[in-house]
């Protein structure tokens, strides 16, 4: 496994050098000259623990997550004040953990990012079906939210007990979402368990719909290696006929436009994506940050993240510079979820055109079916989506999984080879 993706990656970067990241913090975060700027903010708090998350998470304690609420503005501000003026950000994720936990802070934290960052796009919080109730989806309103994302990931109880989770009020779901709207309603599933067929994941996608989601997110379960879930994963071939099945029932028989590799929204509008952006600030605990030329990620450590922040300096863990192939790659591998990759927006990135750089792959890309051309869009075909699914997860497996082992025992690592 490590050894396709050192021998991709060797491939397509047209190098030997490897992800080298060190603890390199000079303070600065260059983000002046970065368009469609995307924020991500992590909130680390959860009501229990689910054993087969592979998060930055820890339990829920008022007093824990106040103090991390206040180092979190700090930090903002911090990255904030090293621009005058107010920057363009597309949008702006809160992720976890379970930020809803925080709902009542939220608004706060939206008013410093205001004060530096203006957010085009909309908002977007992740809850867990517990969160969801007319007051909490009332205060996430009032603060400024427009899109919701839970953490459903199966209406039927005998999945919630595979992954150790207890069963989902459907019809609760439902009234609070009724009595509250919003522009966005995700909801997070997670396929290919032991046993699961089309029958189930289609159940699990029309329960969605019909109680009051917009988009849906099918996830295929990751087992990682440090995650104590004794789910086994699904075979290669079964877990293609599920993907290819469910992809054509939502998007041929639902009319669901697909938004990217997992994602299928049943309103145009409906967008829920931190994860396609070409640059990001993240902030927070595990936030990461994508640059013209760097690569950064910050401490996983929720008590060494707030010592950093209240020194006055930033949490910044482990730092990659990537060469300019390398930058390239990683551009493609992210913009690649949304299922298509313009050149057009390629070459106004890199001042090259993608053909020059990458012509002979997408030639054989394109002869074996992965992908169509038209206009220099390139669109993933069905059997484009299962490849790049099935490469993900090596991906993930060999640098994800590394990374955030080496940081979940290390809070500040000296240096990570990838
Ligand atoms: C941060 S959680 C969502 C919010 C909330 N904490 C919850 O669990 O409801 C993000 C999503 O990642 C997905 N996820 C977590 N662990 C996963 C795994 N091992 N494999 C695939 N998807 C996973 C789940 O669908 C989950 O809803
Ligand atoms: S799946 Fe959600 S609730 Fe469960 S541990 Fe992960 S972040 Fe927390």
């Amino acid at each position: 496994m490590g050894a396709i993706t050192t021998l991709t990656r060797m491939w397509l970067t047209r190098g030997v050098r490897p992800f080298t990241f060190t603890d390199e913090n000079d303070g600065r975060l260059p983000y002046a000259d970065c368009e469609r700027l995307g924020l991500y903010i992590h909130i680390p708090f959860c009501r229990s623990i689910c054993n087969f998350c592979p998060y930055c998470k820890t339990i829920y304690r008022k007093d824990a997550c106040d103090r991390y609420i206040d180092a979190l503005k700090r930090e903002i501000r911090l990255v904030g004040a090293q621009r005058g003026g107010k920057t363009r950000a597309t949008s702006l994720y809160f992720g976890g953990g379970t930020p809803a936990l925080a709902a009542d802070r939220i608004g706060e934290i939206l008013g410093v990012v205001g004060e530096y960052f203006t957010v085009t796009e909309g908002v977007g919080v992740e809850l867990h079906p517990d969160d969801v109730t007319p007051d909490v989806l009332r205060t996430l309103k009032a603060a400024g939210v427009t899109k919701l994302s839970i953490g459903v990931q199966s209406f039927q109880p005998k999945y919630q007990k595979v992954l150790g989770r207890k069963p989902v009020d459907a019809k609760a779901l439902a009234a609070a979402l009724a009595a509250v709207p919003f522009e966005t309603v995700s909801m997070d599933f997670i396929f290919a368990l032991p046993g699961q067929t089309f029958e189930d994941l289609r159940a699990d996608a029309d329960a969605a719909l019909a109680c009051g989601a917009n988009h849906v997110a099918i996830y295929p379960f990751i087992d990682f290696s440090f995650t104590p879930s004794g789910v086994r994963p699904m075979e290669k071939r079964e877990k293609r006929a599920l993907l290819d099945a469910i992809t054509r029932y939502l998007t041929e028989e639902k009319g669901c436009a697909r938004g990217s590799i997992w994602t299928f929204a049943s309103d145009a509008e409906a967008k829920y994506s931190s994860m396609t952006r070409e640059n990001f600030l993240g902030f927070g605990c595990s936030a990461t940050t994508l640059l013209r030329d760097q690569f950064k990620v910050n401490t996983f450590s929720v008590d060494e993240y707030c010592k950093r922040v209240d020194a006055g300096r930033l949490p910044t863990a482990l730092t990659t510079r990537f060469s300019r192939r390398q930058r390239m790659v990683y551009y493609l591998f992210w913009t690649a979820y949304s299922t298509r990759v313009d050149a057009a927006e390629f070459e106004e990135f890199f001042g090259v055109p993608l053909k020059k750089m990458y012509g002979a792959e997408l030639a054989i890309a394109k002869l074996l079916g992965l992908v169509t051309e038209s206009g220099g869009v390139y669109e993933m075909t069905l059997k484009g989506a299962f490849y790049y699914h099935y490469y993900e997860n090596f991906y993930t497996l060999a640098y994800i999984d590394k990374m955030w082992n080496v940081l979940r025992n290390d809070p500040f690592p000296k240096r990570l080879t990838l």
